[in-house]
């Protein structure tokens, strides 16, 4: 292939006495943009034609060695010199060209280096293809190279996975040739370059190898297994489907057939879905109102409260290096809590998560339990996790407000009450923010960091500070009745309520669901969750419950049964002798049956798709009225919630972006249809409305920052 594009001098080529270094710079991960792609051709010409070069190094500069393909350039149309050709280029060389790894090679990035006759990597370098997660599979031959090098069943752990390995484990893989002692990655691939040409090594094309065969009913397993986990998203089965063509043909013919498949995907809703969620992930820490705002200090936390919740923060807290102060009402209470972290930590120590000695040091030294407030003297950010009730956690402010050192952040995780109430008790509302965590907490990766109106930006930057010292998915919430996501959550809880007793069950209805791709159904979620939280908010609810609402019993019958769903074995599910998965209540038809008759409700017959065509709409109008509203400042922040905290598959990208790819009129004109049963529930959010008449999406608004209103929230702290 001859080079005839503009060079934009991002990969440099230097001579260093008979070895050419072709240097990758394309901050900030050395992606394979097409201006990287041009240069990286144009060296390799060179070099072919460079008699005083006998060898060259591809090296990354900056952090990393190639972290792929640039996504962004995967909205337009595929511009030449395409990636496979240039690797195909690297790849017919007549004089060896060696990949030099630092960082990561991922995707594109190990495809190139699968193109040159060798690797070699620095200790702390890793390799992976995780395209899969972008919904697509490797598209520059990583699944006809990879296989050849390392076997098919390697090969199938590793692509349909996107899992990316260390550098000792790519050596004794066979993908990486040497793992240098230096630390400098130039040193290391000019050291392995002299043995090349010192060797006169023979050049090893990945192509050109052959993998020892195995039984087809290799790839037969691996397609169920893939299936089954992947629960609807194609590309991880896709990517066994290509490892096996490699098995089946030439290398051509499988670089052939791989091409076309990977077009297919990356035109599919699935890739569009994924990259959203790629970007969006990296959105959710960017808001105006912390750009270029420090935290505060981080290193002591306190915890009240050592039930379900304050155990689980305390856990993933002290799993992450921060000291923890653990309050609780008495010495029993303290003794529970503190079996309770002992049993999470042994569990991470039982999976490799973490050494015995560091759960000596954290159980011995970095715990600390007492039962006098005054202890919370030196934290910096404290956690209220004590019961869900406005005047406990009011008394419990008030208390902080005096022990606290000045500066120190004072949250709360209420699930539902005012965080702005709670902040008025204290004479420093700006340091009361909520930092709403999901059970179990120190397991679960989504933490909503809901400002409250007087909260300071740099407590707004600590509580994603923790986040990220958690290893914790941090999306910015407002105040409001469950915030984003429990919000969200019961609009559609309440949508299914009314399907199931108007035309369904809760059974069907968690089947729907399963195959739309959530892990569990709602009505199976709730078992285990508790059905009595439910109770015991809509029991609080009651009172200020409007006439309008249609209101069903059968929950309430179920608890009046003592069926708490999997704590007492019993619910919309029976647990037999302790199961985790529980087979359909027959008794809950009954109830249902009796309530339909009680009202006069004539059973309706909706087909699976109706079913979650009414729940999908219940889930994204809700969803965009806490964006119309400022709760969530973006619909992304909605996406990520959904996904993080409440099982909605990635694959789909969340409901925003669902309901662009469905379209925004379809899913009104729905509401509008649904509203002519039940007009209080179905009230079609303006923001929805406005977008349907403006032509405009939900990926507007996110590429926007935002609906301008809710900008403006932001932007005025
Ligand atoms: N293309 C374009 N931009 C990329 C990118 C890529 N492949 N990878 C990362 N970026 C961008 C991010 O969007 C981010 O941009 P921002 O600063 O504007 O938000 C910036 O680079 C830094 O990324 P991170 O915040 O993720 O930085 P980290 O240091 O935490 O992580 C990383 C670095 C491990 C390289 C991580 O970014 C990553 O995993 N990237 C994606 C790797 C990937 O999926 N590669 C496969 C691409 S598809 C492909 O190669 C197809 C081929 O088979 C044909
Ligand atoms: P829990 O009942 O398991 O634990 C509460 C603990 O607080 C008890 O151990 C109790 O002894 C202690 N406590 C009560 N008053 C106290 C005080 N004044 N000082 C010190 N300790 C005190 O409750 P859970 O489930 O852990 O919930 C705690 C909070 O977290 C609630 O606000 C809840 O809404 C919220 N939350 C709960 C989630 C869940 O799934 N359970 C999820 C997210 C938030």
């Amino acid at each position: 292939m001859s080079s005839s594009f503009q060079s934009s001098g991002q990969v440099s080529y230097e001579l260093n006495g008979d070895v050419a270094v072709m240097t990758v710079s394309n901050a900030p991960v050395n992606a394979l943009s097409h201006a990287v792609r041009v240069d990286l051709l144009a060296n390799i010409e060179k070099f072919e034609e460079d008699a005083t070069a006998k060898a060259a190094i591809i090296v990354g500069a900056g952090k990393v060695f190639i972290a792929g393909a640039d996504i962004r350039e995967f909205k337009r149309p595929a511009t030449q010199p395409h990636l496979p050709d240039l690797i195909d280029r690297i790849e017919a060389c007549s004089k060896p060209v060696i990949a030099a790894i630092h960082g990561v090679a991922l995707g594109g990035g190990l495809e190139a280096a699968l193109g040159c006759h060798f690797r070699v990597g620095v200790k702390g370098a890793k390799v992976g293809l995780p395209e899969v997660h972008l919904g697509i599979i490797p598209g520059a031959g990583g699944t006809q190279r990879l296989p050849r090098l390392v076997g098919y069943e390697k090969a199938l752990e590793m692509i349909p996975s996107g899992a990316q390995i260390g550098a000792v484990d790519a050596k004794a893989a066979g993908i990486l040739d040497d793992v240098s002692d230096e630390n400098d990655v130039l040193a290391a691939g000019l050291t392995f370059a002299r043995s090349v040409i010192d060797n006169s090594m023979p050049l090893r094309r990945c192509s050109e190898l052959v993998a020892p065969a195995v039984d087809a009913s290799v790839f037969v397993a691996a397609k169920a297994a893939v299936t089954k986990r992947a629960r609807g998203q194609m590309s991880p089965v896709v990517c066994v489907e290509a490892i096996e063509i490699a098995s089946k043909t030439s290398f051509a013919d499988g670089m052939a057939k791989e091409r076309e498949m990977f077009m297919e995907l990356k035109s599919s809703d699935q890739h569009r879905a994924l990259s959203h969620a790629f970007f969006a992930d990296r959105a959710l820490g960017k808001l105006p109102e912390i750009d270029g705002i420090a935290p505060r200090k981080l290193d002591a936390i306190g915890v009240i409260g050592g039930g379900t919740m304050g155990a689980g923060i305390a856990t993933g807290a002290l799993m992450n290096g921060l000291a923890v102060t653990l309050i609780e009402r008495d010495e029993d209470a303290l003794a529970r809590a503190k079996a309770t972290i002992a049993k999470n930590i042994g569990g991470a120590v039982k999976k490799g998560k973490l050494s015995a000695e560091k759960e000596q040091h954290i159980l011995e030294e970095a715990l600390s339990l007492s039962t006098d407030y005054a202890s919370l003297g030196e934290a910096d950010l404290v956690v209220e996790a004590v019961f869900e009730d406005i005047d406990v956690k009011k008394q419990v402010f008030q208390q902080l407000d005096k022990v606290c050192k000045a500066g120190a952040v004072l949250a709360t995780n209420t699930s539902y009450l005012d965080v702005n109430a709670i902040a008025a008790v204290t004479n420093r509302p700006e340091d009361v923010i909520g930092l709403h965590f999901f059970s179990p907490a120190h397991i679960m990766r989504l933490l909503e960091v809901v400002v409250a109106d007087k909260t300071a930006p740099d407590v707004i930057a600590t509580g994603f500070q923790l986040g990220k010292i958690m290893r914790k998915v941090a999306v910015r919430a407002g105040v409001c009745d469950g915030f984003i996501g429990n919000r969200i959550l019961a609009t559609y809880r309440a949508a299914a309520d009314a399907v199931v007793v108007d035309a369904s069950s809760p059974f069907e209805v968690d089947d729907v669901m399963l195959e739309f791709g959530f892990p569990m159904g709602p009505y199976a979620v709730a078992d285990l969750a508790g059905l009595d939280i439910g109770w015991a908010t809509r029991k609080r609810k009651a009172p200020s419950r409007d006439p309008r609402e249609r209101y069903f019993t059968f929950a309430d019958r179920m608890c009046e049964q003592g069926w708490f769903g999997q704590k007492t074995s019993k619910g919309y599910y029976v647990y037999e002798d302790g199961a985790r998965k529980g087979t359909p209540n027959p008794e809950v038809l009954t109830i249902l049956a009796k309530e339909r008759m009680e009202n006069d409700i004539a059973t309706q017959n909706l087909s699976k798709e109706q079913i979650l065509d009414r729940y999908m709409a219940a889930m994204v109008n809700e969803a965009a009225k806490v964006v119309e509203e400022g709760i969530a400042l973006r619909p992304l922040d909605v996406d990520m919630t959904l996904i993080y905290g409440y099982g909605f598959p990635r694959w789909r990208g969340g409901p925003m972006q669902y309901a662009d790819q469905v379209g925004l009129d379809k899913i009104l004109n729905n509401i509008k249809e649904y509203a002519r049963d039940d007009a209080y529930f179905w009230q079609p959010a303006k923001l929805l409305e406005e977008l349907v008449s403006t032509g405009k999406t939900f990926g507007d608004l996110n590429a926007e920052g935002g609906n301008n209103s809710v900008k403006k929230v932001s932007e005025k702290a």
